[in-house]
């Protein structure tokens, strides 16, 4: 086989069969198959796309190309979760003890992140003494003991991914549709779990900007699952405007832990319950999604997710006083006001622009090896729909650096969009699909 005559199939608008990916996967990840011919192949396939049967020998061929997480140590179905991120998605952190509360075990594989705020385990970091830096004897022991657990993404999860993405990133291809299915769910299918609860987010400060795009994702993704076997759901939700009212690490898990006490903001606590609903409905401890809602809000009142938080924070290192008293979190030094200029309703806050802000703030990485400010970030007040008169408190910049704190007041005020029409306060929840 010749990598030459795989590409002009594609180019010409042939299907691949099962031994040509394989082959094509394997060659590249063993460095036999250069980038610039896996660049055309990309390119190609960016043209021509590849159909269902592709797309699931394509996924198979990356979650293959390394280690395949073993998890039948661990008793009961193990149940995981997906989102493709957005400015102030601090979902597992709530998500997961919410869930583990009521049952279902969590087995979670998390990364770090390049962009607006840190990953998942950059946020578990502001507890102090916190490591996801565990073995998996050591997870899976913590996931059959406490129901909960969360490591660091191996080297070997899925390498074809890695390297793949890091071209297509470069040559232009990421968004094909075939290929982010392909590439999200090989490492969801290498770590593990019996079934897969995906939340694909829509939006301005989502992946796929429109509504249609992000339930055709989402469709692909279940179809993938499914056909590799997995018991797969999936909520479509809003990334028109930040998740929640807090952008920024040791922020977004004091709001996570609000909202596990039932007092988070109303957007992002009913996507968790959402969310939630599903992975319980999978896991076998709810028959549908209105017993399984019933449980999570009984686990919030009589305060066992915030327990189950504080369990797994402690059982991996961390300072789980810091659950029951957030004001330990890392805290910036200084606040300051944004202040609207205008009259009128919040008609859009530019997603994006709020991440970035955060990001400008020290909140994120520029590059893999910048070191993150886990204090600083932004408060939103006012959200999509709200009135406001001139001078009232839009967001709250948390900072360390005066000048950094300039760029962003400037930035957020235009950041928020004030008009006379009355804007609606959309559904965070865009669809449920199973
Ligand atoms: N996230 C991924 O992991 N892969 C993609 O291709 C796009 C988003």
């Amino acid at each position: 086989m010749r990598m030459y005559d795989l590409i002009m199939k594609k180019r010409n608008g042939g299907k691949l069969t099962k031994d040509e990916i394989y082959f094509m996967i394997n060659g590249y990840t063993q460095g036999k198959v250069p980038d610039y011919q896996m660049s055309a192949m990309m390119m190609a396939i960016y043209f021509v796309g590849m159909d269902e049967e592709e797309t699931l020998h394509l996924t198979m061929a990356m979650a293959q190309s390394g280690d395949m997480l073993d998890l039948s140590a661990i008793e009961g179905i193990k149940v995981d979760k997906h989102s493709t991120g957005g400015v102030g998605d601090k979902t597992s952190l709530t998500l997961t003890p919410m869930v583990a509360a009521c049952g279902v075990k969590i087995a979670k594989m998390s990364g770090r992140g390049l962009g607006h705020t840190g990953g998942t385990i950059d946020k578990l970091e502001s507890f102090a003494g916190f490591s996801t830096e565990i073995s998996t004897d050591q997870f899976i022991k913590n996931v059959n003991e406490i129901g909960i657990s969360i490591m660091g993404q191996t080297k070997d999860l899925a390498p074809a991914d890695k390297k793949l993405y890091a071209l297509r990133d470069v040559t232009a291809t990421v968004d094909n549709m075939s290929l982010i299915a392909s590439s999200i769910m090989s490492k969801k299918l290498a770590a593990g779990a019996d079934a897969i609860v995906l939340d694909v987010k829509a939006g301005s400060g989502a992946f796929m900007k429109q509504e249609a795009d992000a339930f055709a994702l989402a469709e692909e993704m279940l179809r993938i699952g499914k056909n590799a076997g997995r018991n797969m759901m999936a909520v479509v939700s809003d990334m028109d405007q930040p998740l929640g009212n807090a952008v920024g690490n040791a922020l977004e898990v004091k709001e996570a832990i609000a909202t596990l006490k039932g007092e988070g903001p109303e957007d992002f606590t009913k996507l968790c319950k959402a969310l939630g609903s599903c992975m319980l409905v999978l896991g076998g401890v709810a028959k549908d999604e209105k017993e399984a809602e019933s449980l999570i809000e009984q686990v919030i009142k009589n305060g066992k997710a915030l327990d189950k938080l504080a369990e797994f924070i402690k059982a991996q290192g961390g300072d789980k006083e810091m659950v029951y008293h957030p004001e330990l979190l890392p805290k910036a030094n200084m606040i300051a006001e944004v202040k609207a200029e205008a009259e009128g309703y919040i008609q859009k806050i530019v997603c994006d622009e709020v991440g970035i802000c955060s990001l400008i703030l020290g909140g994120g990485r520029e590059t893999k090896e910048s070191v993150i400010d886990l204090s600083v970030g932004i408060i939103l007040e006012k959200k999509v729909g709200d009135y406001v008169k001139p001078g009232d408190v839009l967001a709250y910049i948390h900072y360390n650096d005066e000048e950094k704190k300039d760029v962003c007041k400037k930035r957020l005020q235009e950041a928020y969009v004030i008009g006379d029409l009355t804007a609606e306060k959309k559904n965070v929840i865009l669809g449920m699909l199973k």
